[in-house]
């Protein structure tokens, strides 16, 4: 059973084809990212108007990469949330127009259940990936750290589970951007907060984990606390403007608060889950989302756990359509989330 997968939440024109949501056949991102960086984050007009010119080049590549055809096309997937509206629109309109025209079944997916679905991916007939080497087990508990959400999920089975906590304000990778943002690194600033902090201190500063809900997180207060760390490092006051900070703080004081910011981001996600496996005790662990690609979050994890541990391949942490592709395949084989191609709303609020 192969399905197409189109994801177009945010900035990035991803399609893929998965076969059984298991088996990857190909995997085509086109991203508007260069775009964003002049702005420091993504401006969704822009995001928008690049999904339309990419959508049909991104798939009719994604087909040749998988050497198939419509014929072999078993149903359609794509994601109808959350995210940007106009990003949303753009693959919603073209999964129902092709959904009619090629007449195959429509399946309306989560992005945020998508991302944990990737996990599902543990074959492919493409070169340079590494995937899980078993399918996760149930129950599992579901790590979500991405730049819109962070949130740990309790997985009795495939489409039977429960919210155990999230974030009361900003999400991980949120934060990551806005302290790249503070030390003048580019957008995305998750990958390059981790670039800068291998050169620095983990201990160099002492930062506050926040003291929320047992298993919920809060990250606004850590990103505040970078903030005033950066200005009294320069010898300002609070009132000291933020975009001024990274002109006047060294290499070395800014590699010393990537490091240390990074250090207490990681062990708050570690020490929750922690929590969770003692009270839980799953038999898989998943990762998932956008910083799910930090090496520190995947090497901490893997230390403290000895239950199996699935991660995506790094490329499939980030936004991409594989993991639309086999959330559909596990939403077909269940039916979960039929849609019909005349009607599909898309809904930018979608919680999981
Ligand atoms: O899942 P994703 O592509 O989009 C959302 O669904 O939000 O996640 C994007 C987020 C951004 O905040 C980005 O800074 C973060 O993931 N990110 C990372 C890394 N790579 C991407 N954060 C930390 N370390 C990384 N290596
Ligand atoms: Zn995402």
């Amino acid at each position: 059973m192969k399905i197409l997968g189109i994801e177009t939440s945010c900035d990035e024109t991803a399609v893929a084809v998965v076969e059984d949501g298991t088996k990857l056949l190909s995997n085509v991102v086109a991203t508007s990212l260069d775009l964003h960086a002049v702005y420091g984050g993504v401006v969704p007009e822009i995001a928008a108007r690049s999904h339309l010119e990419s959508i049909i080049p991104v798939i009719s590549q994604s087909l040749d990469q998988a050497k198939t055809e419509w014929s072999n096309i078993d149903a359609l997937a794509v994601t109808y949330g959350a995210g940007l509206g106009g990003s949303l629109l753009v693959g919603v309109m073209s999964a129902r127009t092709l959904s009619l025209i090629k007449n195959k079944p429509l399946i309306s997916c989560s992005h945020v259940l998508g991302h944990i679905y990737a996990n599902f991916i543990n074959s492919t007939t493409l070169q340079g990936y590494q995937l899980p080497t078993s399918q996760p087990e149930f129950p599992f508990i579901a790590i979500i750290v991405s730049g819109g959400h962070t949130q740990l999920a309790l997985f009795k089975d495939y489409f039977d589970y429960q919210l155990i906590g999230k974030t009361q304000d900003d999400a991980i990778g949120e934060a990551f951007d806005k302290v790249a943002k503070i030390l003048g690194l580019p957008y995305p600033g998750g990958p390059a907060i981790a670039k800068i902090a291998a050169n620095g201190q983990d201990s160099a500063y002492s930062l506050p984990k926040a003291k929320v809900g047992k298993y919920d997180f809060s990250f606004s207060g850590l990103k505040t606390a970078v903030l005033r760390l950066a200005q009294e490092q320069v010898g300002e006051n609070y009132d000291f403007p933020s975009y001024m900070l990274s002109e006047r703080l060294n290499k070395a004081q800014k590699a010393n608060i990537a490091a240390s910011f990074q250090h207490i981001a990681i062990e708050t996600i570690v020490d929750k889950v922690k929590l969770a496996v003692d009270e839980f005790k799953p038999r898989s662990i998943l990762l998932a989302g956008g910083v799910a690609a930090n090496s520190l979050l995947r090497e901490s994890l893997l230390k403290s756990f000895s239950c199996p541990l699935l991660m995506p391949d790094i490329k499939l942490c980030t936004d991409n359509g594989a993991m639309i592709g086999a959330l559909g395949g596990w939403q077909f084989k269940h039916s979960v989330g039929l849609a019909d191609a005349y009607s599909l709303e898309i809904n930018p609020n979608l919680s999981m």
